[in-house]
């Protein structure tokens, strides 16, 4: 809308899938594109570059995440690549409590339990959970999600933040009396709930394994809203089922939209689709957003969102 708008002319990939790398790369040697709306699911490497050359000056993302895209292979033939962050902040931090919330309070499970018609009658004993309240939460990238997740956590939970990055923030130690941990495992080690908050990169993939899995406390909780490849979900699946930490939460998969079978058959897992910035807000203002950066580019500006 915005693009139209300003008056570009617009044509959007005519299937209702993404297109494999071979079709993006047709369509682009087209050479009639000035830029590209990408979404995360696009591959953009090196070959999708040369075939975008000279007509395409900008790939704009339609995400914060940009691990589908080769920043530097860009870079090299002078395209300019934008993501969408800090609009879904407050979205993705929601979707990460009501992860944390559900499995804390066993919500899947118990609506499962209740349509399969086998409530009968109050129990003192059924289907217990674990408060949030009060409890430390273990934030792995304290970047603009993390925080906000801490920050729901200690302000609205009275909660312990203790957190991983980096990059020490002190500021935000002072602000939400949070604890610095030295090392990923030192977090493993304090925290009650885990929430996974890392960009995808070589150095966060399978940042979660077996090994870490097991620093765990048996009855803690893992949540991830970052990125699927972050964690081991074969040894998540084993993990879950012997006991080694007491439940996951999950919105994203490492070989989406493929899911380890596994997971599929365990009660102590909750799984969403790669929805936890999916609200009509959001949606709107990461296309405004991404909209905004090809205008800035196709004007001869520095787009907002100039990933370098
Ligand atoms: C992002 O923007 O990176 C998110 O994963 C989309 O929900």
């Amino acid at each position: 809308m915005k693009l139209k708008s300003a008056w570009y002319e617009v044509e959007v990939n005519p299937e209702d899938r993404v297109l494999s790398k071979e079709e993006l790369i047709s369509f682009l040697k087209k050479g009639k594109y000035d830029a590209v709306l990408a979404l995360l699911t696009d591959k953009l490497d090196a070959d999708v570059f040369e075939a975008a050359r000279p007509s395409v000056k900008i790939f704009a993302n339609m995400a914060v995440g940009f691990d589908n895209v080769d920043v530097a292979a860009a870079k090299k033939v002078g395209i300019m690549v934008t993501n969408t962050p800090g609009v879904l902040t407050d979205t993705v931090a929601e979707h990460t409590f009501a992860l944390m919330l559900a499995i804390a309070h066993r919500v899947s499970e118990a609506e499962r339990f209740t349509r399969a018609g086998k409530y009968h009658g109050w129990e003192p004993m059924m289907l217990l959970g674990t408060d949030v309240s009060r409890k430390t939460l273990g934030i792995l990238g304290l970047g603009r999600i993390g925080s906000r997740v801490a920050y729901h956590a200690v302000k609205g939970f009275n909660a312990k933040a203790v957190y991983y990055d980096v990059k020490r923030n002190e500021e935000f130690e002072k602000e939400f009396s949070a604890e610095f941990c030295q090392t990923p495992e030192e977090v493993l080690k304090k925290a009650d709930f885990v929430s996974i908050h890392v960009p995808l990169l070589p150095t966060t993939r399978h940042l979660i394994n077996a090994e870490r899995l097991k620093i765990m406390k048996p009855t803690a909780y893992l949540i991830n809203t970052s990125r699927g490849p972050v964690i081991d979900e074969k040894a998540l699946a084993q993990a879950l089922k012997n006991g080694v930490i007491k439940g996951a939460a999950l919105d994203v998969f490492e070989n989406e939209p493929a899911i380890e079978p596994e997971l599929l058959k365990l009660e102590n897992i909750i799984l969403t689709p790669h929805i936890a910035s999916a609200t009509e807000e959001t949606r709107a203002k990461m296309t405004e957003l991404a909209a905004e950066n090809i205008i800035a580019a196709l004007s001869g500006q520095t787009p907002p969102n100039l990933l370098t």
